[in-house]
């Protein structure tokens, strides 16, 4: 009897320094390759964001199928405390299985954010959402919240946001020009006048009544607590940053737009030594492109475009992915991590992450460069 209770409890020993040794095994980044969980699972969490709470590090994204482009399951939740080695959490939030729901199974999840709210103490998630059947046409946000970050967060409803309101930056002569523009003077894109049409705001205006659309998107909290859900508007050619209510569930009605008709997508924010720096890449879906850079020492601008931060081989190409998230490793000063995604259309599921440290020149400016792999101890 003593030996079997010996023996089952040196079997538990076994079984726990395997799972030990097996569950940390990864030490280091190793961008574009795959990335398991600590189950051995391909991490499934594309276009994320990332949470730090209470000590671990939340990164949530979306589950994509391994063939097809809608979402089947919804925003998927890891934890880890080293940004290494993850667990999967779970469905965060799950697509509905009611016809004619916003978030039905079918439709389309993309980007997801998730920021944690002092005043409410509650998780709130931000996603584009595109309707069942619609495309890319629907152009929504999806709110959504939990009591947890794990979830499951409860979907609260979609939108345009900022209906009827225009922009903090736009004057009331602004406005009476912009009223006076019709899309059918400019059947042709692109073409200078039409050029200047957007920036005057041809579909800016053609939105106010129904809110602006909203693709790819990030959404940032500020050190006084308010935050912004910044995102592609008017048909991908302009971003719009939008201060959100104090419950991050809604919108002020102030916004600004940022680089009308530059057609900036995949938008990415940090702020570092009181300078507020916007990474974004340019409009060709899957396609890697060259990213973009911004830098405004307030929110509100004005918002200054300087060169592309990635430099080295590829570096016109982002090493072949697009920005999501940028966010900073807790207890370091400067530790700023690039997250991105490999898209592969083929099959979404298996597309590869590429996780970058940013480095800063004299004059403080981002500079990105390609490592094979890397430590988070390598962030000072
Ligand atoms: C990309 C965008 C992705 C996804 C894709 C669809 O430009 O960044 O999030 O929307 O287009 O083609």
């Amino acid at each position: 009897m003593k030996r079997s209770i010996f023996c089952v409890i040196a079997m538990c020993y076994v079984c726990l320094f395997l799972t030990t040794v097996f569950a940390q095994n990864q030490t280091a980044f190793f961008p574009g390759q795959r990335w398991e969980d600590v189950d051995g699972n391909t991490i499934n969490a594309h276009g994320g964001g990332m949470l730090f709470h209470k000590g671990r590090y939340y990164w949530y994204g979306e589950n994509r199928p391994e063939k097809g482009f809608t979402t089947e399951v919804g925003i998927g939740v890891y934890s880890s405390d080293d940004l290494l080695n993850w667990k999967d959490e779970g469905v965060a939030l799950a697509v509905s299985e009611e016809k004619g729901s916003p978030i039905e199974r079918g439709c389309i999840m993309e980007r997801p954010k998730v920021i944690y709210n002092e005043l409410t103490k509650k998780y709130v998630m931000l996603f584009h959402l595109e309707l069942k059947g619609q495309g890319y046409a629907a152009a929504r946000v999806g709110f959504a919240v939990a009591e947890q970050p794990e979830g499951p967060f409860t979907f609260i409803r979609s939108l345009r946001p900022n209906a009827g309101k225009w922009p903090a930056d736009f004057s009331e002569q602004d406005i009476r020009k912009a009223l006076t523009l019709d899309e059918a003077d400019y059947p042709d894109w692109w073409t200078q006048p039409w050029r200047k049409a957007i920036a005057d705001g041809l579909l800016l205006k053609r939105d106010i009544e129904g809110g602006q659309m909203s693709r790819d998107m990030t959404v940032f909290v500020d050190d006084d607590g308010k935050a912004y859900h910044i995102f592609s508007a008017e048909e991908n050619l302009t971003l719009n940053l939008a201060e959100l209510t104090s419950d991050y569930l809604d919108y002020t009605g102030k916004y600004i737009r940022i680089a009308p008709g530059g057609q900036n997508e995949a938008p990415t924010i940090f702020k570092r030594q009181g300078v507020y720096w916007l990474i974004t890449s340019g409009c060709t879906g899957w396609e890697p492109n060259e990213a973009r850079m911004f830098r405004s020492t307030s929110l509100w601008g004005p918002w200054e475009q300087l060169p592309n931060p990635f430099v080295g081989e590829n570096a016109n190409k982002t090493f072949f992915s697009q920005g999501t998230y940028i966010f900073k490793k807790e207890n370091t000063e400067d530790g700023y991590i690039f997250m991105a995604d490999r898209w592969m259309p083929a099959s979404l599921k298996y597309s590869p992450y590429v996780w970058l440290p940013i480095d800063f020149d004299g004059e403080g400016c981002p500079v990105i460069k390609w490592r094979d792999q890397w430590s988070p101890e390598e962030l000072k």
